[in-house]
Formats: C-alpha cells, sequence, structure tokens
C-alpha cells in the first residue's frame, strides 16, 4: 500500500518529509561505520535512501526512495532515486557489490520480503543501521516520553528477526552517538536535551508521529519544567558534555555470499 506521495512504509513522507533534512542530516562519524562495512564495494544499492544521507560519494550508487517528497530532498550532487520499494527490487540477482539501508528497516511492511531481496541483488556485504529495540532504555528519555520509546520499541525489528530475514553470518556493532551529531534522531540529542522541546526536531523523528497529543503535551509539560527547574540537571546534566553516548544505535552487517 503506498500513500499520497508514494510513501510505503508506515509513515506518510508527503506529509512529514518536507522538513526531513532541515534537521536529519548525515553524521561524518557515523557515516565512517556504514562505509567501512561497504568494504571495497565498487557499485552500492541505498535502500529506503531518502534524501541521501550517509551514502557514499566515492563509489556508484543506485538509490531507491519510493517516497516523491524524500526523492525532491536530495542535493544535486547525488544520483536520482528510483521510485521503487525494497519488497520488490527492480535489479537482476547479484547486481551490486554491496547494499546499505539507514534508519529504514522498521518502516518496511513486510521485512522479510525486503531484506530477501536486498540479498538476492547483492553479491557482497549489506550494512543495516538501525536501533536494537532491546537498548532503547538506555536513554532518559524513556523517563519523561514512555509512549515515543514504546512505539520504537514496536517499530524496530529485534536483532534475532533482521539475522532470520538476512540469513548468513551477521556481525552487530554497536555505534556511539557523537554529543553534536548532524542527524537528528532522538537519541542524537541525549546531551542537548533542549532540542526535544522544538517540534520541528521531533517531527523529523518518526516515532513522535504516533504519540497521541495528550501524551505530547504531559512530555512537553513536564520535561519543560524539569529543564527549567534544574531537575533534568541533577540527573543527567552530566550527558551534557559526555562525547559519546552508546544507545540504541547499531551497524547490522549481513556478509557476503
Ligand atoms: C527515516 S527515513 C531514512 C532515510 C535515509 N536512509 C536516512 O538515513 O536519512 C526512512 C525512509 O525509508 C523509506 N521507506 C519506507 N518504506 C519503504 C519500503 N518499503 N521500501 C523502501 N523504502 C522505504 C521512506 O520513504 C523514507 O525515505
Amino acid at each position: 500500500m503506498r500513500a499520497g506521495d508514494g510513501s510505503a512504509g508506515d509513515a506518510n513522507y508527503g506529509v512529514i518529509g518536507p522538513g526531513y533534512a532541515r534537521f536529519r542530516r548525515p553524521d561524518p562519524r557515523i557515516a565512517t561505520f556504514v562505509h567501512r562495512a561497504l568494504g571495497g564495494a565498487e557499485t552500492v544499492l541505498n535502500v529506503g535512501a531518502g534524501a541521501g544521507s550517509y551514502e557514499p560519494t566515492d563509489r556508484r550508487v543506485t538509490a531507491v526512495e519510493p517516497s516523491a517528497a524524500m526523492r525532491a530532498q536530495r542535493p544535486p550532487h547525488l544520483p536520482a532515486a528510483v521510485d521503487a520499494v525494497a519488497e520488490n527490487l527492480p535489479f537482476p540477482d547479484d547486481a551490486f557489490d554491496a547494499a546499505m539501508a539507514t534508519f529504514t528497516i522498521h518502516q518496511w511492511p513486510d521485512l522479510g520480503k525486503g531484506l530477501a531481496e536486498v540479498r538476492r541483488v547483492t553479491r557482497g556485504p549489506i550494512a543495516l543501521l538501525t536501533c536494537d529495540p532491546d537498548q532503547l532504555d538506555r536513554f532518559w528519555l524513556h523517563a519523561y516520553a514512555p509512549e515515543a520509546i514504546a512505539v520504537e520499541a514496536s517499530r524496530y525489528p529485534a536483532m534475532d528477526r533482521i539475522a532470520r530475514a538476512l540469513g548468513g553470518k551477521l556481525d552487530t556493532h554497536r555505534v556511539p552517538i557523537p554529543l553534536d551529531c548532524a542527524d537528528g534522531f532522538n537519541e542524537a540529542y541525549y546531551g542537548r536535551p533542549e532540542m526535544l522541546l522544538d517540534p520541528a526536531a521531533r517531527r523529523a523523528c518518526l516515532a513522535w508521529s504516533f504519540v497521541d497529543a495528550a501524551a505530547v503535551a504531559r512530555f512537553e509539560s513536564k520535561f519543560g519544567r524539569d529543564l527549567v527547574g534544574g531537575i533534568w540537571d541533577r540527573d543527567y546534566g552530566f550527558l551534557r558534555s559526555q562525547p559519546v553516548f552508546e544507545g540504541s544505535l547499531v551497524l547490522v552487517v549481513g556478509t557476503a555470499k
């Protein structure tokens, strides 16, 4: 089922996509993890490519992105994206040296079919940047917005589900999140908590779009009060200067066939 602008996941990027690239810029330190995992690949498939975050520019990339609003946000130096979905990739078997998918597999309606398709068209490594749902409670946000964390926990596939879907040998690396992370996902604000009071920053983290208005209002009120009153700083203020945070962000790498 594809929504208005072609969106194929559980979110309609025709509505939420236009401001996405303002907050969700690739972080170079996280990019290093993804690019290293691609090994010596010359041809790379990027599935759920969005506005092109984390796409290497020193290899031949084929980007796949179903949402027109997201395709329109790709910068001119990146190749135009193919309008297709992970579950039905319009490429022959073994067409690419490597593949990548960042912050997207949790949105695919059929994870098993999508990952089987990525495996079918890829000879070498497959790098998936995603969140481990079992590690989400490492982040203080669960104390303030348990509803948002619960949404994330229900959307991100468990590591063993990914392993079953991808088959073969998997390596999982925890990815440290830098304090000044350029990519505005929730955990990226671990030491800059005020950012989560900005509704536009929250809109770029899709979990919030599944949280009802009353819960968001409760979060804004309690969290806002604790920030102004110094309660957040008393409990978590050390994070304001902690250089990295190890939260739920992981890179799962399926090795070559
Ligand atoms: C959170 S964005 C991530 C975009 C980009 N990879 C990044 O790291 O910024 C998720 C993307 O996955 C795409 N997507 C959702 N369902 C998909 C599917 N079934 N097949 C391919 N892409 C899908 C969405 O349209 C959206 O652009």
